[in-house]
């Protein structure tokens, strides 16, 4: 414990910096004991001063690039959050010889080839166990424990206001906005709730994973995303009744032809463990070839969460561990495969006029198709039973089907004359 402290400088002052002042401060003897030897915050810088939040003797500056150019400065934490200064200030500190430590998924997502090219080249660390999952040491599990395996897939709940949303649609009767606005009230959607909803920050996220279970580049701009923007409760409700629930999936499967990457809403069976897993929490499983399957379940965000991830990689680099055995980027010619060329069950909500027969040609259309029907939901009665074009919908549930098999089948059900609204569709995965 005499060696020299790791220096640390903070860019941001906001719910994740000061989780891990407290945190530093709270258990700093065994933080030093485990990193051997202490962790100094020399400098913090943020827009906002916040006289109220204890800096532990560190100087404060509104200036966050000068805070980087400190030659004392060993390490910066980057916890501003956005892409445009983020990325430059991750980028001028790898250049200027320093660690970089961040939480900030968006600009890993998009730029994470280059900064552990920058970090590799200078024999420094890029870390960022806090970008995935918040607390549940998701990465570690990739690139320590897991490190002797092939991954075979991934699938995870890494995006907790999508999840909080369709619990509470699921188990409160709440509408998709009203779920939101409360999710909003909790602090729990990101700034930019669309990122949430929409499933971009399950996309980064996956990307991350996928990079570092597969040895590919950070390749963001190849997943398949979708929201839950066009849920209703009446899909979660015939979910539940065929002996499933719906959650947003972050999915990445390796096979010969390449790596599926998606992120949808999907139907998993009642009983499967992911599906249990409620309101903001997160989960992620991982395959492999020696372990099987492994579960890690916890809080994907928070302060406190979040801290716990940062101030891990910060005792982890000062440790001298920051070179981790598996690295993103290794085998970046990975194909990844089309969405269209993937394989899932599918459930369809075919919204039909109330008339004989519409069953049966809807049928004969899925089967024409080589697509087999595992289960179906008819309605006796009409949703509007009074007017002159009552429809009742016709719930379908397939077994697994190429997805462009689907889509060609999807586009001769919607032609057919006594369907009145648009199809609605959501894949289905059985995991293990
Ligand atoms: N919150 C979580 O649970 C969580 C979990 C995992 C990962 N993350 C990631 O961690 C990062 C930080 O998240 P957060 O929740 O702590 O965000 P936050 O509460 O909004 O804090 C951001 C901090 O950075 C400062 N800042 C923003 N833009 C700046 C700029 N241009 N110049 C100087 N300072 C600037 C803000 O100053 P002001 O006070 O003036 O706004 C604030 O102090 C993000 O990348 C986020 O995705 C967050």
């Amino acid at each position: 414990l005499n060696q020299p402290p790791l220096t640390i400088a903070i860019c941001g002052l906001g719910t994740v910096a000061q989780g891990v002042l407290a945190l530093l401060k709270r258990n700093e003897s065994l933080i030093t004991q485990r990193a051997g030897r202490p962790i100094q915050v020399a400098a913090v810088a943020s827009r906002t001063a916040r006289p109220e939040v204890d800096l532990l003797g560190a100087e404060f500056s509104t200036d966050v690039r000068s805070v980087i150019e400190k030659p004392e400065v060993d390490l910066v934490l980057e916890l501003i959050g956005g892409e445009t200064l983020a990325d430059e200030l991750v980028r001028d500190a790898l250049l200027r010889g320093k660690h970089v430590v961040t939480a900030n998924k968006a600009i890993i997502a998009h730029h994470g080839d280059d900064y552990l090219e920058l970090a590799r080249a200078r024999n420094l660390a890029f870390a960022f166990e806090s970008a995935v999952a918040g607390g549940i040491p998701v990465i570690g599990a990739l690139t320590r424990g897991l490190a002797a395996n092939q991954i075979n897939w991934i699938a995870g709940i890494i995006n907790g206001t999508s999840n909080y949303i369709l619990s509470e649609m699921a188990d409160n009767g709440q509408s998709f906005a009203a779920a939101l606005k409360q999710a909003q009230e909790l602090g729990y959607a990101e700034a930019d709730p669309t990122f949430d909803v929409g499933g971009i920050d399950a996309a980064h996220k996956l990307t991350i994973l996928a990079a570092l279970a597969f040895g590919m580049s950070m390749n963001f701009d190849a997943v398949y995303t979708e929201g839950i923007e066009a849920l209703g409760g009446d899909d979660i409700e015939y979910a539940r009744q065929l002996g499933y629930r719906i959650r947003h999936l972050g999915i990445a499967r390796r096979s010969e032809r390449g790596v599926e990457l998606r992120v949808h809403p999907t139907l998993i069976p009642q009983q499967q463990l992911l599906a249990s897993v409620d309101g903001v929490m997160n989960a992620v499983m991982f395959n492999s070839d020696a372990a099987g399957d492994t579960l890690y379940y916890g809080a994907g965000a928070g302060a406190g969460p979040t801290a716990s991830a940062v101030v891990a990689d910060l005792i982890d680099i000062a440790a001298g561990g920051a070179q981790r055995g598996v690295v993103a980027g290794q085998s970046p010619t990975v194909d990844v495969i089309p969405v269209e060329q993937t394989q899932s069950g599918f459930y369809l909500n075919i919204p039909s006029l109330d008339q004989p027969g519409v069953f049966a040609r809807a049928a004969t259309i899925l089967s024409d198709h080589g697509i087999s029907i595992d289960a179906v939901i008819q309605k006796e009665h009409p949703a509007q039973p009074d007017t002159e074009h009552a429809w009742v919908p016709i719930v379908i549930l397939t077994h697994p089907v190429s997805e462009g098999v689907m889509n060609d089948a999807m586009a001769q059900l919607q032609a057919m004359p006594e369907v009145v609204d648009t199809i609605k569709r959501i894949r289905v995965e059985h995991f293990g």
